[in-house]
This record gives structure tokens, C-alpha cells and sequence, in this order.
């Protein structure tokens, strides 16, 4: 069979099927590359600070994951709470959307114990006018560091646009502080300096709700117009068709719009001037803008454009387009003007009513040829936006059966190679990404695969030749420069993550070969799957080591390994055991507080623990995972997490050892009983009222790991484990077992994915986050009230899972929901299907998933 190349298929089919508005501006989902503080291309005379404490912790060392110098930078003198004179600039020697920034103390190996605690940011465009930055709703004080050594990340909402970035610590008490930090956006092209335009107004609607039209993230001055600034016209978020929904939570009606009145204006047109970097050579302006006329608001009709070169005159000839408006289509679209490769550094468009209000939420400017690398589809805007052909017809008719006839060209062909090389590419480039997902180093998207099950499976089915004009990239790895820069966080031992994690390592699991059948209940039974956690863990194991055993991270103890008393091997895997042992003093080594609750025995009897070891010959990233997992377990203490109890990590074999739950996974616990209703049950019989309970107790335990910040990647009745009346622990943080390799979807025995239990975005945009957990918490609630008598989807294929969560990412109706367990009652199930809902922000947290759980039930 011939093979094609698969990157020039992955590549023809974006470039036909994206429409260009989507690659022509900015993209904030996409546009979050590392800018080079911790890469290093930043260079060191690029960044300066107010001072600095020695010349060892020079503004230089301020390079986030970097150990050079002392650490980090650090300012003269402490920080005082009321006088923010101290910071860290970067130049970046051009204007930059950033989207994200991320900041670290000083560790230094552990000499190090300076962090910021809060700080702001300050930014300019030109060096010399410094903004502010503030959050949409007008804060400005960004939370830091917790500790010197974890990376936390924040996510600037709105973006911002700049040149020169500084970091100010923020204290609430005199303070020693140090700062690493690195800044994630991409180049600006569209070279826009400032825009100025009148001030955007007020819309009262019939009913008497206000509309407020006004930009509220304008960084200039603000009068009766606005001068000097930036703001929602850049942000990179287009407005919805209905101007009073926005994007944004918590905000007011009309906030993605900046719109203006008719009256208000003198000669019926909105004049706004654009002032650039530099003289460009303009090729077009794209102007997003609601056209919801059945309420007065209409595209421009007209609009004329002036150039001007540097600071000269406006050039008398100006760029003129007239719109032929349509009444028929009220959505929200991009203009596109042509510009008609004029070269300015300013350019001033008038803008013409064509009803009593116009309302614009982005413009954006395309010169020099320079385009967005876009490609990964956000999910704001699945569909091709309609765009307009440069003659500025409003033709719709037409642009439909170009659509058309582009889509059923590329439909056939892409079918048939689809349809030859259909098996052979899809599991190459899943095991490919499957290994850069190991390898830290790239994003894997599977965007829409339901395009691809829909050419595999019923090819000649109806309703895909409409949705067939969305993009086909299924998986778009990015360049390693272009790494997602959360999962810098995979890099350090410690887990704790930002609140955006989306790092794949710790669903990537390897095929279990070699583990027996029937593993028996242990929390962490699998050792084979340790080899699955590699990447770049920049602790070399002698350190880690140290750290455990200096006990300066690590509330665990080590053990004595002659006290355990081997009774039963419970597991075996390529790089250790499992076993079941007995031991009595185990109250000296634990916490007292937890031998209390926990072990549940009196000091002169034996207890039951789970001893997991890994082999003395295993290879050193094995190693590194088991350390690594020692340092994780170690800092999770709740009733509902499984603890570990000590270690053995002062020799080989390493040990850990945890509670011992003695009636198995919840999985097994609950296949083994039956609903409590049929008298005559021959197996022993469950409540509902039981299964509350442990749900609860789930519920539990992940609001308790996502206080930490915690993502578990991988919750399921599996991952659970059973105790003495009905308690349950979570466990197994990242592994999986044999026995439920059903439950995990794999790609070519390499990486396997729970699909089943992950949300939409984890499965299409690699995003892992305590929503995603969330939805997970759904599904296991479901399992949990069917008695995992069957598995999640069990009428459906891997491929028809992956479809239906495409179904999920369009929100068209068409998704398929698990359906209601016969035990579960309204409340119960309207709260799973809570926790699957599209939107991240609209799925309940677990302190509310707990809540409602944990409250006396009203329906049994
Ligand atoms: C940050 O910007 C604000 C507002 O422009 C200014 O008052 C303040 O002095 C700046 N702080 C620093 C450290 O640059
Ligand atoms: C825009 O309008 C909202 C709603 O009245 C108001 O809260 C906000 O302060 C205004 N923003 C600016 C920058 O004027
Ligand atoms: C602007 O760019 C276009 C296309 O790239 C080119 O044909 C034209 O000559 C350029 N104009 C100037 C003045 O350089
Ligand atoms: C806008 O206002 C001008 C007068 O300022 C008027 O001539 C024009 O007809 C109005 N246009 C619309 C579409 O209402
Ligand atoms: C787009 O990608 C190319 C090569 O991958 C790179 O050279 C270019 O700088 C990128 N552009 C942006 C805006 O990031």
C-alpha cells in the first residue's frame, strides 16, 4: 500500500477547510508560547529589575525553572505592603499578545525560601506610557507563590499587548521576596499600537434592561472619547450573535460589544483611527460585527478608510467599500475590508450607520503577510465564522455553494485516502503523539474526530455533508518551541499544579503486559504503569532521595523493613510487587492522628498494610516515578484519600506502604452485590442509601484534592477502593489495572486513555483540569448507581465514544448522555447531568457536588 505522508495530509486538509478569518487573528486559546525567560531567548540584557540583593540574584536569574545563579531574582531590600516600588522587566523588542504568566520563588536546591505572594503587572507598548494591568473586573493584584519551589500560572483575562513587561511584588507584610517568572503569548502581528474612538454608549431595551456598550478593558485614557489605548476591540473575543449574552462570567449584558448610536454621532458614521508599529503594508482589516437587526443593530453599510505615513498628512485618496446588506442572516461575522496593500503606520476608517446602532467586538488588521499560526480550532468557534468575499457582496447564497462544492471536493478525496489509509494513519499518529505526550513536549488535539469515525463508519450517512466545512485536523502535535506551558508543572516532583493543568503525562499509560490476571484489591497493584510517568523530571533521584529522607517535604517515615511480615502476594508487574503483610508497631512511624482514625488497631495488635516495592534492577526513570509518587501520596491526607503510611527508601528494594482496604476496588465491591429491593437476593444486597454514602465519600475526598489544586486525571469505581462499612478511599493516581484494560482506549498497546470517564476537552484538547475531574465524578456516580453492571457507553465503540464527545464539543443536541440507573433518583441524576455540561464553568465544584450529596435525602 502506498503510503502518503501523514503530515501532508494533515496539512492539506486545514489549509482548504479553515476559512482564513480564522488564521488572520489572534487566537488566545492558541496563542500561549513560552517567550523565552525560562528558553532562554530572552536574552540576559533584556531583562532588568528596580535592584537587585547581589549580583548573584540579578534580574538575569529571573528565568522561571532556571537554578542559575542563587535562584531567582531578589530586590534589594524587603518588599513593604505600601510601597511597590520593586520589579522584574522584560523587554521583548516587540508588541506581544500574552495571554498567561507564571511565576516561582527562589528554591535554589532547598537553600532557598523567598517567594511573592501576590504581585501586579505593569506593561507598556513604547517604554516610556506604563499601564496597569487589571482583570475584567478591575482588580489588579494577581495571586503568586505559596512556596519558593511550585509554578503557578495565571491566565491574564483580558490579554495583554506589549512590548515591556514588569513584575511587582505585592506583600501584605515586610518581606523578603524573589521572583522567577516567564510570559506566554505570541508576537502580535497586527502591530497595533492604539486605536482611538469615540466612547461606546448605552442601549435600553424595550423590556427596560440596560445594555452597556461601553470597552471596558480600554487601556487609554477615557472622555468623551478614548485616546492612546487598547481594549476589547483586540482581545481576541469575538462577541455572540445575541449582543446580550457574552463569553464572559459575571459581567454585565453587551460586554463583548463596543457599540454607538446613530444620533450621537455627527454624519452618521463612527470614525475610529488605528495608530501601527511601523509603516506596513496593509492587505486587509477584518471588523467583527453583530448584525441582530430585528433589534437596530446593523453592519456598517459603508466605510472609508485614510492612510497616513508616519506623521504626515491623511493622503487625500481613500479606500472606499460599500456592503450590500442582507436582512436575512442576524449572526454576528467578520468583515473583511480590503486595504488594498496601502502602506501606513496610521489608518482612519469611518464607519456608516446603516440602522440606529453598530456594534463592533474585535478589529483586527492583516499587513506584510504575516499570519497567526491558528491551528488548533478554539472551542469558541467550531464552525467556519462567515466571512466575506474582499468585493464585500453580502452573498450569502453564493458563499454557501463555494462552501459546498470546496467541502465535497475535499470530502471524496479525503475519503479515499481516509478510506486507504484509514487504520494505518490514525494509529501511527496516535502512538506518535502518544509519545511526544511522554515526552512532555507536545499538545495533542484529537479536534473533532467524529469527521473521521463519520468517513469510516456510515460514509454515505446524511446529515455530514453540512458539518463536513469544520476542520479536520484531528491531531495537530505543535513544534516543541510550541510546548502548552502548563506542563512546565510536570517537571517538578511536587504536583501541585496551576489551575489550567493540562499536562498529559499522567494519563499515558503503557500496556500492562506482564501483570497475572485477577489482581487483587490493592490501591496501587499495577507497578508496571510506573514506567509510564517518565518525561522531564529535572531531579536527578540522589536529590529527590535526600529531600524524602531529610523528611523536609515528606511527612512520612522510614521503616523498618524487618517488621513487616510477608502474607500474601497481591501483584506483580515488570518493576516490582505487591504484597500483603502484617506488621505491629505500625502507630510509631504514622501520624498520630491518623493511627487513631485509621489503622483502627490498639498498639499490641498486628495490622494489615499493602507493601508495594519496586525491584532493586529497575531502571532509573522507574525510580524517579516511585520517588515521585512517594512525594505526591505523601502530601494527600483525608479520610478519603488512601494513605501512605512510610517508606523504605534508605536502601533497595524501595518500598511504600499504604493502608490495606480489604474489600477491593468499588468496581468489584459493587458487582459482587445487588440492589437491596429483591427480598429473595441471592448476593449480598446494597442500599441506596449505601451507595450515597460512598458517593459522598468520593465527593469528598476530590474536593479535598481539587482544594489542593490537585487533577486526578483518572477517577472511576476502578481507582476507589472499599474499606469496613462502606468507607471508601480514592486511590491510584495515574495507573491502571489489567483487569479493567476494557475501561481504557488503546493505541496500539502503548498509551491507553480512560475515554469513557474524561470530559469532552480532555479528549479533544488534552485539557485536564477539576472540571474534567468533575465529569469523571459524573460518570463514576453513574457506575456507581447501575452497580458497574455494565461499562460507561457499553452499546458503543471506543470510535462512536470519541464521535459522541465530539457531539458534546458542537452542543448541537446531538450528544448522547448515560442514561438514568433505575436506583437513582431525579435529584441524582440531574446532578450528573451537571457535571457533564459543555461549559467548564457551568459544571458544579465538588464542595457543591458534596454539598447536595451530603444532604439528607428528600427522595428515597
Ligand atoms: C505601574 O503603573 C502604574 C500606573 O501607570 C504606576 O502608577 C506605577 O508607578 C507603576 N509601577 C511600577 C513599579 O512601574
Ligand atoms: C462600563 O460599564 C459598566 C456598567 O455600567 C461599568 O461598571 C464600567 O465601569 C464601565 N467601564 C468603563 C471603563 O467605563
Ligand atoms: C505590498 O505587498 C504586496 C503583496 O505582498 C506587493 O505586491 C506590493 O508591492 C507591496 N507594496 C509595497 C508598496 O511594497
Ligand atoms: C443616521 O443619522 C443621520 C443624521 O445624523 C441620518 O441622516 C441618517 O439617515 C441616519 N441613518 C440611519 C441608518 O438611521
Ligand atoms: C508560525 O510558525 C512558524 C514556523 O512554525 C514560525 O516561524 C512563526 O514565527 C510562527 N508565527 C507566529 C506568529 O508565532
Amino acid at each position: 500500500m502506498p503510503a502518503l505522508p501523514t503530515p501532508l495530509l494533515l496539512l492539506l486538509v486545514p489549509l482548504l477547510c479553515v476559512p482564513r478569518a480564522a488564521r488572520a487573528q489572534v487566537n488566545p486559546a492558541v496563542c500561549r508560547y513560552p517567550l523565552g525567560m525560562s528558553g532562554g531567548h530572552i536574552p540576559d540584557e533584556d531583562i532588568s529589575a528596580s535592584s537587585q540583593w547581589s549580583e548573584s540574584t540579578a534580574a538575569k536569574y529571573g528565568r522561571l525553572d532556571s537554578e542559575d545563579g542563587d535562584g531567582a531574582w531578589c530586590p534589594e531590600i524587603p518588599v513593604e505592603p505600601d510601597d511597590l516600588k520593586e520589579f522584574l522587566q522584560i523587554d521583548l523588542r516587540a508588541l506581544h499578545f500574552i495571554t498567561l504568566v507564571g511565576t516561582q520563588g527562589r528554591h535554589a536546591g532547598g537553600h532557598g525560601n523567598e517567594f511573592a505572594p501576590m504581585y501586579k503587572i505593569n506593561y507598556s507598548r513604547d517604554g516610556t506610557r506604563w499601564i496597569s494591568w487589571r482583570n475584567r473586573h478591575g482588580k489588579q493584584v494577581l495571586d503568586g507563590n505559596t512556596n519558593p519551589y511550585d509554578i503557578v500560572l495565571k491566565d491574564l483575562e483580558p490579554p495583554l499587548i506589549a512590548r515591556f513587561v514588569r513584575f511587582i511584588p505585592v506583600t501584605d507584610h515586610s518581606m523578603n521576596v524573589c521572583l522567577r517568572v516567564e510570559l506566554y503569548g505570541c508576537v502580535w502581528l497586527d502591530g497595533l499600537v492604539s486605536y482611538n474612538a469615540p466612547a461606546g454608549q448605552q442601549l435600553v431595551l424595550p423590556g427596560g434592561t440596560v445594555i452597556y456598550l461601553n470597552d471596558s478593558v480600554y487601556d487609554g485614557a477615557f472622555g468623551y472619547s478614548m485616546t492612546e489605548g487598547l481594549g476589547q476591540l483586540t482581545d481576541g473575543v469575538s462577541g455572540l450573535d445575541d449582543f446580550t449574552q457574552t463569553h464572559e462570567y459575571h459581567v454585565w449584558p453587551g460586554y463583548d460589544y463596543v457599540g454607538w448610536r446613530n444620533e450621537s454621532t455627527a454624519g452618521g458614521y463612527v470614525e475610529i483611527t488605528f495608530e501601527f508599529d511601523r509603516i506596513r503594508n496593509f492587505t486587509t482589516m477584518k471588523v467583527h460585527c453583530n448584525n441582530m437587526f430585528a433589534k437596530g443593530v446593523k453592519i456598517f453599510k459603508e466605510v472609508q478608510c485614510y492612510f497616513r505615513s508616519d506623521a504626515g498628512e491623511w493622503e487625500p485618496n481613500a479606500v472606499s467599500s460599500v456592503l450590500v446588506l442582507d436582512d436575512v442572516n442576524p449572526s454576528a461575522r467578520f468583515v473583511t475590508v480590503p486595504l488594498l496593500h496601502r502602506m501606513a503606520s496610521a489608518i482612519k476608517c469611518q464607519y456608516y450607520f446603516a440602522d440606529t446602532w453598530m456594534m463592533f467586538s474585535e478589529i483586527t488588521f492583516q499587513s506584510d503577510a504575516a499570519m497567526y499560526n491558528n491551528s488548533v480550532p478554539p472551542p469558541e468557534m467550531p464552525m467556519a465564522p462567515t466571512t466575506y468575499d474582499p468585493t464585500l457582496k453580502v452573498d450569502d447564497s453564493n458563499t454557501r455553494i463555494l462552501i459546498g462544492c470546496l467541502v465535497a471536493i475535499i470530502f471524496i478525496l479525503v475519503a479515499i485516502i481516509v478510506i486507504i489509509l484509514w487504520r494505518q494513519f490514525w494509529q501511527k499518529m496516535l502512538e506518535k503523539a502518544s509519545r511526544r505526550m511522554l515526552d512532555d513536549e507536545m499538545t495533542v488535539s484529537l479536534s473533532l474526530p467524529s469527521e473521521s469515525s463519520m468517513f469510516n463508519h456510515n460514509r454515505s450517512s446524511s446529515s455530514s455533508e453540512q458539518e463536513s466545512n469544520s476542520t479536520y485536523d484531528r491531531i495537530f502535535p505543535l513544534g516543541p518551541d510550541y510546548q502548552e506551558p502548563s506542563r512546565l508543572i510536570r517537571k517538578l516532583p511536587e504536583f501541585t499544579p496551576g489551575e489550567e493543568d493540562t499536562g498529559c503525562s499522567g494519563l499515558v499509560k503503557p500496556s500492562p503486559a506482564g501483570v497475572p490476571e485477577g489482581v487483587p484489591h490493592y490501591a496501587e497493584a499495577d507497578i508496571v504503569n510506573l514506567q509510564g510517568v517518565t518525561g522531564g523530571n529535572t531531579y536527578s533521584v540522589p536529590a529527590l532521595t535526600m529531600d524524602l529522607l531529610s523528611g523536609k517535604d515528606v511527612a512520612v517515615e522510614e521503616f523498618p523493613r524487618k517488621l513487616l511480615t510477608f502474607k500474601e502476594k497481591l501483584g506483580e508487574g515488570q518493576f516490582g510487587e505487591v504484597h500483603l503483610c502484617e506488621v505491629e508497631g505500625m502507630e510509631k512511624f504514622t501520624d498520630k492522628d491518623f493511627a487513631l482514625q485509621g489503622l483502627e488497631a490498639s498498639s499490641d495488635r498486628p495490622v494489615l498494610v499493602a507493601v508495594k516495592m519496586l525491584r532493586a534492577d529497575a531502571n532509573k526513570n522507574a525510580r524517579n516515578d516511585f520517588l515521585k509518587e512517594i512525594k505526591i501520596m505523601s502530601r494527600l491526607k483525608d479520610p478519603n484519600i488512601i494513605r501512605l503510611l512510610a517508606v523504605c527508601i534508605a536502601d533497595d528494594p524501595l518500598c511504600m506502604i499504604t493502608e490495606y482496604m480489604e474489600n477491593g476496588d468499588l468496581n468489584q465491591f459493587l458487582s459482587r452485590h445487588e440492589a437491596q429491593s429483591p427480598p429473595d437476593a441471592h448476593a449480598p444486597t446494597v442500599s441506596y442509601r449505601d451507595l450515597r454514602f460512598m458517593a459522598t465519600q468520593i465527593a469528598s475526598g476530590m474536593k479535598y484534592l481539587s482544594s489542593l489544586n490537585f487533577v486526578h486525571r483518572d477517577l472511576a469505581t476502578r481507582n476507589c477502593l472499599v474499606g469496613k462499612r462502606y468507607t471508601i478511599k480514592i486511590a491510584d493516581f495515574g495507573m491502571s489495572r489489567n483487569l479493567y484494560s476494557g475501561d481504557y482506549y488503546r493505541i496500539q498497546g502503548r498509551a491507553v486513555l480512560p475515554i469513557r470517564w474524561m470530559s469532552w476537552e480532555s479528549i479533544l484538547l488534552g485539557k485536564f483540569t477539576t472540571a474534567s475531574d468533575v465529569w469523571a465524578f459524573g460518570v463514576t456516580l453513574w457506575e456507581t448507581f447501575t452497580l458497574c453492571r455494565e461499562q460507561p457507553y457499553s452499546q458503543l465503540s471506543d470510535e462512536q465514544v470519541i464521535e459522541n464527545t465530539g457531539e458534546f464539543f458542537r452542543d448541537q443536541g446531538r450528544q448522547t448522555y448515560l442514561p438514568q440507573p433505575a436506583l437513582c433518583p431525579d435529584s441524582i441524576y440531574k446532578l450528573m447531568l451537571s457535571c457533564w455540561r459543555r461549559d467548564t464553568k457551568d459544571r458544579p465544584s465538588f464542595q457543591d457536588i458534596h454539598r447536595l450529596l451530603h444532604e439528607p435525602a428528600g427522595d428515597e
